[in-house]
């Protein structure tokens, strides 16, 4: 896999890949994670392989893909958090931010820290101009990550004949560290 590992104060995003199959399709199946990332349909391993197919492609064509985020606490017993991506909307050329956590890991800050990698890593090495996120209106608590992570609201852009709301994420927007 051609893509950078990342790193945060309590993270690690490596770059997904073809091993990873099963550890996703576990994890994007759970009905609290597929409700909103999948529209609530199963995941089926095809599609978790395309994705990889995907990400392998993005990383080597765009520098960014899916990453497997995994915490430093090498005490804790689970090393798997979630993933993290930076992916084309299809049909556009805008590049999207996604993630998905393990539901025992919600509640800790991991998806606002580690998304906020991806975006850092896509504004100051990828010097893209600006990052999207989509969210359907019931789902809050990706709301609350997009706006931790400095979002303000792009277009509504219709996706296989559904309109989603997007928000956009540019390097002026993003807060300062806290650090
Ligand atoms: C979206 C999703 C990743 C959000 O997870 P989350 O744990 O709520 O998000 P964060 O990691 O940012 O955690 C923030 C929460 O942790 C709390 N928290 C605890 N310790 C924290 C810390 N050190 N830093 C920041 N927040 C902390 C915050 O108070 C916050 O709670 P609040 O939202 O009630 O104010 C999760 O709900 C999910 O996986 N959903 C299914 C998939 C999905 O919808 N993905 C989005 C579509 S792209």
């Amino acid at each position: 896999v051609a893509g950078p590992t990342l790193r945060t104060a309590r993270l690690k995003l490596r770059p997904a890949m073809a091993g990873d199959a099963d550890l996703l399709r576990d994890h994007w199946n759970r009905p609290e994670v597929r409700r909103f990332l999948w529209d609530d349909e199963p995941v089926a391993a095809e599609t978790v392989d395309a994705a990889l197919a995907q990400s392998d492609a993005d990383f080597a064509r765009a520098g960014h893909g899916l990453w497997i985020v995994e915490t430093l606490d090498i005490v804790s017993e689970t090393a798997f958090v979630g993933f993290c991506g930076l992916r084309v909307v299809e049909g556009t050329d805008l590049v999207e931010v996604l993630y998905s956590l393990e539901p025992s890991q919600w509640g800790k800050g991991f998806a606002t820290e580690a998304a906020g990698a991806a975006l850092d890593y896509a504004f100051e090495s990828l010097r893209l101009p600006r990052v999207v996120g989509g969210v359907d209106p019931p789902n809050r608590a990706s709301h609350r990550v997009l706006e931790r992570l400095g979002v303000a609201y792009f277009d509504t852009l219709v996706l296989e004949g559904k309109p989603a709301e997007y928000y956009e994420v540019t390097a002026a927007s993003r807060p300062a560290p806290s650090t």
